[in-house]
């Protein structure tokens, strides 16, 4: 299965960006995912090439008008059906759940990236844009966003990497945080690797991996840590 991406920005020389290196890069050569990049300020039609107004009400900042983005979103939208994102804030808040539900998802993505103060909400009405968030902070906009996420969707596509069972065991498959890692040399700087980690003894390492999770999860992320001990109790 292909993952058809494409992103409507004010930015198009941002991408693929970071996605063209790396493993996800490689998968972009293999065309495991194609990307398309739409420039929104292609659909103005001022001689200015305005995108943009102030906003009704009064307040800062500027927002990105709706006949512009309308048109931007119907010339993809007209090929064929597809999951519309909007890159917001006020979205709701992406997690490891939403990138495998869309890792798994035979759909096409569109990534809408806003800038400014945001976009006319009619327009994300018109055409239910679903309003995804990376968090809890703000952004100049949403170029960095839909990376973040379309890495985090790309990487779970079969192939891409190259061991699979490096994406179960790691963090928030079990809704835990990761136990820490060690390679080569076996001291380091009078830092020495965990014993247990040399014992050769399956059984005891993978405890002492839970063990570890479990200590730094619960310190970190009472969150996480207050769900995770609900369902092993
Ligand atoms: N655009 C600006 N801030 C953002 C955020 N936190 N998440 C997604 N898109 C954004």
């Amino acid at each position: 299965m292909v993952h058809k991406i494409t992103i409507l920005t004010l930015f198009p020389e941002m991408f693929p960006g970071p996605l063209g290196h790396s493993l996800l890069g490689k998968a972009l050569d293999k065309n495991l995912w194609t990307l398309d990049v739409v420039d929104i300020r292609k659909f103005a039609e001022d001689k200015h090439q305005t995108v943009d107004d102030t906003c009704f009400g009064g307040g800062p900042g500027m927002v990105l008008r709706p006949d512009v983005v309308d048109k931007a979103i119907s010339s993809v939208m007209e090929k064929e059906k597809a999951r519309l994102i909007h890159l917001t804030p006020r979205g709701r808040v992406f997690h490891q759940p939403l990138a495998r539900e869309m890792a798994d998802s035979s759909l096409p993505f569109v990534f809408l990236c806003g800038r400014y103060e945001g976009i006319d909400q009619r327009v994300l009405e018109a055409w239910q844009a679903e309003d995804v968030s990376l968090g809890d902070f703000v952004l100049t906009g949403g170029e960095l966003a839909a990376m973040t996420i379309l890495d985090a969707v790309l990487r779970l596509i079969p192939g891409v990497i190259g061991d699979e069972t490096s994406l179960e065991d790691e963090s928030f498959s079990r809704g835990l945080l990761e136990y820490p890692q060690y390679t080569r040399p076996r001291e380091w700087q009078g830092r020495d690797v965990p014993d247990v980690l040399l014992s050769g003894h399956h059984k005891e390492i993978a405890a002492w991996r839970l063990k570890e999770a479990e200590a730094i999860t619960r310190e970190r992320r009472p969150d996480l840590w207050e769900k995770y001990s609900h369902q092993h109790n």
